[in-house]
């Protein structure tokens, strides 16, 4: 198949493209390089792919740029291009978010319906966020529950996914969208608590805990939202939305203590105020995507903070050898954090 994935230079957008290029797919990524974070970061996200024959990479906004062109031959869309970050989205920054989250998904379901290649894009993969159901009630919520987001940036992705799925009922786009839970794992952007923690962590830094720390998460592994796309893309049912996350709920203190077991090392934490705009918990019934598309979290949260700790050794230790040999590289990339 010929994929579109946007924001294919962030996190998840490029081990998405990585996935896709492995299963033999072309793949024409785009990215815009905001400066939610370093671009040096964004760029290195893309090495690996940068050299495959399979991948096409063009920079652009996708709130900007003419997509006609792009969009032609295109079988699969992954619109992974966001401005992310829950805690960041008050105030002055909540234009970008409206800019990227509405216009950018908007101007994107609106090129689809426009090109007319004769050849029909057949699925078009929203990624939204558990942060639209905000506070919500139920244990393991699932995906009919009112939505209820309490920060702007669970607004602005609640709109695209409203938008994505009215773009299918009146206009019979064939579009499907993710809820991901607080996807962790290498490459994790660096505003997240598990790449803040850890660098914290080997820098022998105090980790900065935003309330009491018993707040939880459905932490889940990259791989796992990844596996979820490509199960979307060839099963998911149109208009319709899908919980994707890890199955293993566990609250802040206790990540901090597996991130102990798994380092070696011992933590020494601070507790802030709480954080405006985040939810006490999330937890999501992962059901639908398990019946609908074979959805199964396969890595568990041990073994996948292991995997992140392991990347964040690897960055720091080549920061240090290209750092002796003279290049800046990575090393550059230390200490530059910020949401999206
Ligand atoms: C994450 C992503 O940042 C969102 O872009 C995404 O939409 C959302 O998951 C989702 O579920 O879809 P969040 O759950 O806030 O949002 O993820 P983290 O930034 O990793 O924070 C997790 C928890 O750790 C929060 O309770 C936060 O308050 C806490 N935290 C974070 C800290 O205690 N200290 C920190 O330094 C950072």
């Amino acid at each position: 198949m010929r994929c579109l994935v946007t924001g294919v230079a962030g996190f998840i957008g490029s081990h998405l493209a990585e996935a896709l290029v492995a299963e033999g797919h072309e793949v024409v990524g785009l990215d815009s390089f905001s400066d939610s974070y370093p671009r040096e970061i964004k760029e290195s996200n893309l090495s690996g792919l940068r050299n495959e024959a399979a991948f096409e990479f063009v920079e652009g906004d996708v709130a900007r740029i003419v997509l006609g062109g792009l969009l032609r031959g295109v079988d699969w869309v992954f619109h992974q291009a966001a401005q992310a970050g829950v805690r960041a989205s008050w105030g002055k920054l909540f234009q970008t978010y409206a800019d990227n989250n509405v216009m950018g998904t908007q101007r994107l379901l609106e090129a689809v319906r426009e090109t007319d290649t004769g050849k029909k894009v057949r699925r078009i993969l929203y990624a939204s966020s558990s942060s639209i159901y905000g506070d919500a009630e139920e244990t393991q919520t699932p995906e009919e529950i009112t939505p209820r987001p309490i920060s702007p940036y669970g607004v602005t992705k609640l709109a695209g996914e409203q938008l994505a799925y009215l773009y299918w009922k009146q206009m019979g786009l064939p579009v499907v969208s993710l809820r991901y839970f607080t996807v962790y794992g290498p490459r994790q952007r660096p505003d997240m608590a598990f790449h803040r923690f850890i660098e914290a962590l080997l820098s022998d830094a105090p980790i900065e805990i935003y309330g009491d720390g018993e707040q939880t998460r459905d932490f889940t592994y990259v791989s796992d939202a990844v596996a979820a796309n490509l199960a979307a893309a060839v099963r998911g049912r149109d208009g319709t939305v899908y919980n994707i996350g890890g199955g293993e709920r566990a609250s802040i203190n206790r990540v901090v203590r597996l991130l102990e077991e798994v380092s070696g090392r011992r933590a020494r934490t601070q507790y802030l105020h709480p954080q405006a705009g985040d939810v006490r918990h999330t937890w999501g019934d992962i059901s639908r995507a398990g019946r609908e598309l074979g959805f199964c979290p396969r890595v568990g949260l041990t073994d996948g903070l292991r995997r992140q700790c392991e990347w964040h050794l690897r960055r720091r230790s080549d920061g240090n050898q290209q750092r002796a040999s003279g290049n800046p590289g990575v090393s550059k990339m230390q200490g530059g954090s910020s949401s999206g």
